[in-house]
């Protein structure tokens, strides 16, 4: 397991964001974390990260605790936030070689580095354009490009697609499976795009009211509802069943 959760939990104040989680990401996979606004998945990224301390259980992120080893967790974890910033009046190569200088790779050496990513998230054609420029699709996967800066393990995005035109969408989903196809790279991703996540999730988690009510592939948690037979559901066909019994 490259993320595995024990009894999870982050209070704030009376309220509890996240309740008892146990999530169990396995090495190489593309699992999608589903649930409504409100249902604790940020605040379950930023534990994993060590950027939050939970209020009780523990995480182990590639096998270390990310409170303790915030550092080494962090160098091999990619986070994309919900808003990626930049700062608007450099262009796409300078902002890689000042996150290539923050990640302590010498700048000569990142050039290369940086013009292979550009290409590979589909901004070669934009390299020397200010950010502040930048459409969101174009700065999500600009953010895609500076966190593979340094070859993470793991990338955790939450709601990759979130206020992306549709074609913007599914550029920025194909990127993410390709990723993980080619580079091998698990990834952990929060969003409400079910039929984008559907395609390329091997499995899925439920989260409601910081409770993870469900995990699995579709097809388990469709099964698990609907019982055997040969109608295929969607995964929103899932999830709304799963929402309405909740
Ligand atoms: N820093 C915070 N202080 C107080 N409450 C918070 C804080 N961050 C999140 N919450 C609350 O925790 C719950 C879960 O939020 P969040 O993890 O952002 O959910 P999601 O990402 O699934 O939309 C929400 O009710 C939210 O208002
Ligand atoms: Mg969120």
């Amino acid at each position: 397991m490259i993320i595995e959760t024990t009894d999870l939990t982050k209070r704030y104040g009376h309220q509890t964001a996240v309740k008892d989680l146990c999530l169990k990401v396995e090495d190489g996979e593309i699992f999608g974390f589903l649930g409504p606004n409100g249902a604790g998945k940020t605040t379950t990224l930023l534990m994993l990260l060590g950027l939050t301390r939970p209020s009780a259980g523990a995480a182990a992120v590639c096998g270390l605790d990310p409170l303790r080893m915030a550092r080494e967790v962090k160098r091999h974890v990619g986070y994309l936030p919900e808003n990626v910033g930049f700062y608007g009046d450099m262009d796409a190569v300078q902002s890689l070689e000042y996150v290539a200088d923050l990640n302590g790779i010498e700048v000569r050496a990142a050039r290369k580095k940086i013009y292979e990513l550009l290409e590979l998230v589909g901004l070669q054609d934009h390299a020397r354009k200010k950010t502040g420029a930048f459409s969101r699709g174009m700065k999500q996967r600009l953010g895609i490009a500076e966190v593979l800066m340094k070859d993470p393990k793991l990338l955790l995005l939450d709601e990759p697609t979130l206020g992306l035109d549709p074609e913007g969408a599914i550029q920025m989903i194909g990127l993410i499976e390709a990723l993980n196809r080619s580079r091998r790279i698990t990834v952990l991703l929060s969003s409400h795009n079910l039929s984008q996540v559907q395609r390329i999730s091997h499995r899925v988690g439920i989260m409601i009211a910081g409770q993870l009510i469900a995990a699995g592939s579709v097809e388990d948690l469709a099964r698990e509802r609907f019982g055997l037979g040969d109608k295929v559901y969607t995964l929103e066909e899932v999830y709304l069943e799963y929402f309405q019994e909740a």
